[in-house]
């Protein structure tokens, strides 16, 4: 990036009566710190044009550093990227090797936040090589590539730089930084279950946070051990740490930090039995979460209450709670989240399915299997709608109910060999009626009444029993009755062979105007065949 920086006035030249830039950095350095980030934002772009016309390049090079943290934490990382480069080459012009390297590291936290790793390292060596013996400096940026192996899953190598970094505070005197680290490396050892090590850690880095007053930190050594005492099945430890994290936050008033500390709380609660307490405490954690836009700790707090609604046997709240957790998850691209949330949803749904044993209309022959069959056609639609996994179970679990009110219909007539006469015919369309009667006595946590009552209704309003059209017929209804259809067809009846795939595919596609076009789209999808609009079954 060119720079505008002008030359720097020679010794001899007529200093200018005043200067404003060291005074307007230093006020919006105090906007920062007092959290108006627009403030500082704006502060930091007067002292970069003062301190420009001033030809004050050491102010202008810091102005612009500090500008581009504001900017990114104010969401425009691209800009701030630019302001780094700006502040880097100004650095270079001036010979100033401390500012080179500070806006070298300061572009590499950026490159780190915004998901780049690697460009983070390759920034964090080169300001390594400008660091020269400024040992604060050394330390923080040995700090920030422990942080980015540690982000890459290279432990050896985090612990490495961890180590340089921690040798760098010390040659420096820097206890404050030394307190850091070593709670970096308590966290390290605890990601790697190496427990008794991490608490050793904290314990080093709470100490030294305490002389140096770093308050802050002292709490954050207390709630991260009171986690690994809650991993070490010492939920009273675990609740005592805690307590000792949020009497410090609370005086800190650091709301976000105390959203994560009541979750702590909840779950020792959870661990030690008391779960109504574990209940409270959690929402308490979820709604401090909520109000300071929390994302991540709102979404584990949520992920821990619904550990608690399975600990009080709770399947409905378990699924609502879940319900609430996925999305975040999700926003967060948090995969280890999603997949256990997917993992523990089998576990549900296998569970109540065999407590509720199988469906009576299954009893008759040539319907065996009806449910898990539809289960299995309608979740594969589902997921290519694109359905979460929450809407996804729901369907499984409906497809598997969904003909339960044919157990009322008198014995015989589902396998009736010649067609029905319009009062069997009446009888069998209430079928979807009697199927919600008994949903209460199923006691299913997931709600499948919508798909109970409309799995026969169809796209153009010609089925039933409301004769419900278009966006009117609920989504997963439509799927369901899709995958119904797909089924009824491919098996085999009294009166009448089971069509093959392909015939059944043809025969669902020649009415398209039965289905929604999306799930139709598809199934068709699903199915594996192409099928042109006007193929006719024979
Ligand atoms: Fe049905
Ligand atoms: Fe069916």
């Amino acid at each position: 990036m060119p720079s505008t920086f002008p030359a720097m006035r020679s010794p001899g030249s007529l200093a200018p009566s005043r200067t404003l830039a060291p005074e307007l950095l230093r006020l919006a350095r105090e906007r920062q710190a007092a959290g108006q980030l627009v403030e500082a934002a704006d502060g930091y772009a007067a002292t970069a044009t003062a301190a420009e016309r001033e030809g004050d390049g050491s102010t202008l090079a810091q102005a612009l550093r500090l500008q581009a943290a504001v900017v990114h934490i104010r969401g425009d990382s691209s800009r701030a990227r630019a302001l780094c480069a700006r502040s880097s080459a100004v650095a270079r012009g001036l010979g100033d090797s401390r500012l080179v390297a500070e806006a070298l590291n300061t572009m590499g936290g950026l490159e780190l936040e915004t998901g780049a790793p690697a460009a983070a390292a390759e920034s964090f060596r080169l300001a390594l090589g400008f660091a020269g013996e400024e040992w604060d400096l050394w330390g923080r940026i040995e700090q920030n590539l422990g942080t980015v192996a540690t982000v890459q899953g290279d432990g050896a190598m985090a612990r490495w730089h961890y180590a340089r970094s921690l040798r760098a505070y010390r040659r420096g005197g820097d206890r404050r930084g030394c307190a850091m680290v070593l709670h970096n490396l308590g966290m390290l050892s605890a990601d790697h279950r190496r427990w008794a090590e991490s608490q050793r850690y904290f314990l080093k880095a709470r100490r030294l946070a305490r002389a140096v007053q770093d308050y802050h930190l002292q709490a954050l050594c207390h709630l991260n051990s009171a986690e690994v005492e809650l991993a070490l099945g010492r939920p009273e430890a675990a609740e005592q740490s805690a307590e000792a994290a949020r009497h410090l936050f609370e005086e800190l008033g650091t709301k976000p930090d105390l959203a994560a500390v009541w979750k702590i709380l909840g779950m020792a609660s959870r661990e030690a039995g008391r779960l109504n307490l574990a209940d409270a405490r959690l929402r308490t954690a979820i709604e401090l979460a909520s109000s300071t836009g929390n994302a991540l700790t709102r979404a584990e707090s949520l992920l821990e209450l619904a550990r608690t609604h399975q600990a009080f046997g709770h399947p409905a709240e378990v699924l609502a709670t879940l319900g609430e957790a996925y999305p975040l998850f999700l926003s967060l691209g948090a995969r280890a989240e999603m997949s256990e949330i997917a993992g523990w949803l089998d576990q549900l749904e296998a569970r109540y399915l065999s407590s509720i044993g199988t469906c009576p209309s299954e009893m008759v022959i040539g319907r065996k299997g009806h449910g898990i069959r539809v289960a299995a056609c309608a979740a594969r639609i589902a997921q290519t709608v694109g359905l979460d996994p929450l809407q996804v179970s729901a369907i499984r679990v409906g497809s598997q109910v969904h003909d339960r009110g044919m157990a009322r219909l008198p014995r015989g007539l589902l396998e009736k060999t010649s067609a029905l006469s319009p009062q069997e015919r009446e009888l069998v369309r209430r079928h979807p009626h009697w199927g919600l009667e008994g949903l209460p006595a199923l006691g299913c946590p997931w709600d499948v009444a919508s798909i109970v009552r409309s799995h026969h209704e169809r796209y153009d309003g010609s089925g039933y029993p409301d004769g419900l059209a278009g966006e009117a017929i609920p989504l997963a209804a439509q799927i369901v009755g899709i995958a119904d259809v797909y089924d009824g067809l491919t098996s085999d009846r009294s009166y009448r062979r089971a069509f093959t795939p392909a015939e059944a595919v043809a025969c669902i596609a020649n009415q398209r105007h039965l289905w929604h076009p999306a799930v139709l789209d598809a199934f068709l999808r699903e199915t594996g065949l192409s099928i042109p609009r006007d193929v006719a079954v024979a």
